[in-house]
Formats: structure tokens, C-alpha cells, sequence
């Protein structure tokens, strides 16, 4: 076990954009990291980009045993863990709502609402095991605040991340584990770039940069800037922020 000072982060879905450019914003922090993703070489080109110390793990997140283990791996390197940012998630498939078969559904909530609890399950009995310390940032989305065409799934999970955050921030907050939820607008990253594509076929990147049209700030978010939030909301600087919805997202939740 390597002993230190720094604080360890674990980081969800950190093989691609928001979590990828949070392992470089953590780590800019001082962070040791444990990166998880089901794409284990991409989680680890993620921490050598990110140029701190860490470790990447391969954790599907709806698999409790490869959650309960990418906690553990922190454990195990660390000997704790101070910060958990749940980002992992999926859009699913594109339709309207009465058009998407069970299965659909269920893998959309299975990996983006079941599957951020499942982690910060795991996350919370480590965190209260050493002493009831501790931050969880849970990924969300404007899209629980608003409807969004063919995204009933996605808006429903999201919408249940903000439900599950309030709920657990209420079960621990007479200790020092704070927990909230990241309300995350329109960001410069595969997905979006995904939902582009659906939208216009063939021309994804260039549909979802007009998307910056329906935002106030006039533009779409880099990575960076959620990551940055997510790091401010695990820092002391955010010492009484417990239980929010805090919404990064250019004034897009404000329309
Ligand atoms: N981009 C936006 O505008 C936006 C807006 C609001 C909210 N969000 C949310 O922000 C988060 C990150 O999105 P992004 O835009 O960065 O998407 P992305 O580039 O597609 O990255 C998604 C990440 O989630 C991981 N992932 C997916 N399913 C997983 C599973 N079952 N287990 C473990 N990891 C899994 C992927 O890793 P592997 O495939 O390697 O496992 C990947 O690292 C998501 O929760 C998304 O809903 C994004």
C-alpha cells in the first residue's frame, strides 16, 4: 500500500470525455487516481494523459462484484478513498417512448441510475469505514429537468440520479460524507456528438455544435469545465454543498 498524503479519486466512465477530462482535472488537483471504465486500455491512456499517479480498473458498473472491486483496488493501492465522481452513463436508444422495447429501457437505467448507486453504495461503506469522510459527485443532466424528443429512458435515469442523490444525502448527513449531483448541460464530447448523429446522420459533429444556439452562454461546454465542477464539488471549498443539484450547463437549465 502506498502511503501519502494525496487524497484518492475513483472516476467513473473516465476512458471518454467527461471522465477523461476529469482524471486530467483531478489529477491537476493532486488526486491519486483509480480510473474505472469497461475498456480497461482506455482508462489506462486516460491516466497517462492525465500524467498523475493512479491506477486504472476494469468495472462494468452494473456489475456490483466489479464495483465492490474498483473500490477495493483503491483500497488495496491506497488504503482509502476520499472522492468518488459516478459519471458513467449511456444515452441509450434513440425513439419515442412507446417505441422502446423493455430491454432498451432497462439497460439505460440499469447503467446510468442503478448503476450510479451501485457505486456509491460501495463508495459510501468505504468512506464511513474510515471514519464517515468523504465527497460523491453523481452524473445528471438538464435532461431531468426537461423532456427531451426520443429520450424518455435517459431523462427518466437522470432524473432518478437526482431523486437518489437527495434521498442518500438525507441517510448521511450527520456525517462528513457530502453528496450531490451534477446537472450537466451540453458538453464537447462522443456522446453529444452521438446525439448529433441522430438527429442529422452524417453530420453529428456539426448538429451537436449547433446545439449551442438553444444555450444561453451561446456556446457548448468543454469537457473540462464539468470536470472542473465535479472537482470543486468534491473540494473543502465546497464544505457545505450537500445534497444539491448543481447544474453546469452554460444557463441551460435556466430556460
Ligand atoms: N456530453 C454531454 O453533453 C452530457 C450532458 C449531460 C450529462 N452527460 C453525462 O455525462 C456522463 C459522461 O458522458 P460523456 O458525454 O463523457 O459520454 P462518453 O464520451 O460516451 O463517455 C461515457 C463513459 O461512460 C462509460 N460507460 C458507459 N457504460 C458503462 C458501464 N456499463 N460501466 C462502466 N462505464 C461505462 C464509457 O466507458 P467504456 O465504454 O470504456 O466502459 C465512457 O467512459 C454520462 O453520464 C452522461 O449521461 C453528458
Amino acid at each position: 500500500m502506498e502511503r501519502s498524503a494525496a487524497p484518492v479519486a475513483l472516476i467513473t466512465g473516465a476512458s471518454s470525455g467527461i471522465g477523461r477530462a476529469a482524471a486530467r482535472v483531478f489529477a491537476d488537483k493532486g488526486y491519486r487516481l483509480v480510473l474505472a471504465s469497461r475498456n480497461v486500455a482506455a482508462a489506462e491512456a486516460a491516466l497517462a494523459e492525465a500524467g498523475g499517479g493512479g491506477l486504472a480498473v476494469r468495472a462494468d458498473v452494473t456489475d456490483e462484484d466489479q464495483v465492490a472491486g474498483a473500490v477495493r483496488a483503491a483500497v488495496d493501492a491506497y488504503g482509502r478513498l476520499d472522492a468518488a465522481f459516478n459519471n458513467a452513463g449511456i444515452e441509450g436508444a434513440f425513439r419515442p417512448a412507446a417505441e422502446l422495447s423493455r430491454a432498451e429501457f432497462a439497460e439505460v437505467v440499469d447503467v446510468n441510475l442503478t448503476g450510479v448507486w451501485l457505486c456509491m453504495k460501495h463508495e459510501l461503506v468505504q468512506m464511513l469505514a474510515q471514519g464517515g469522510r468523504g465527497a460523491i459527485v453523481n452524473m445528471a443532466s438538464v435532461n431531468a429537468l426537461k423532456g427531451v424528443p426520443d429520450s424518455a429512458a435517459y431523462c427518466a435515469s437522470k432524473a432518478g440520479v437526482l431523486g437518489l442523490t437527495r434521498a442518500a444525502a438525507v441517510d448521511y448527513g450527520a456525517t462528513e460524507i457530502r453528496i450531490n449531483a451534477l446537472v450537466a448541460g451540453a458538453f464537447r464530447t462522443p456522446m453529444l456528438e452521438r446525439v448529433g448523429e441522430h438527429v442529422a446522420p452524417g453530420k453529428g459533429a456539426e448538429m451537436a455544435e449547433s446545439f449551442a444556439a438553444r444555450i444561453p452562454a451561446g456556446r457548448l461546454g468543454d469537457p473540462a469545465e464539468a470536470a472542473r465542477a465535479a472537482a470543486w464539488l468534491c473540494s473543502e471549498e465546497a464544505s457545505y454543498v450537500h445534497g444539491s443539484c448543481f447544474a453546469v450547463d452554460g444557463g441551460l437549465s435556466a430556460i
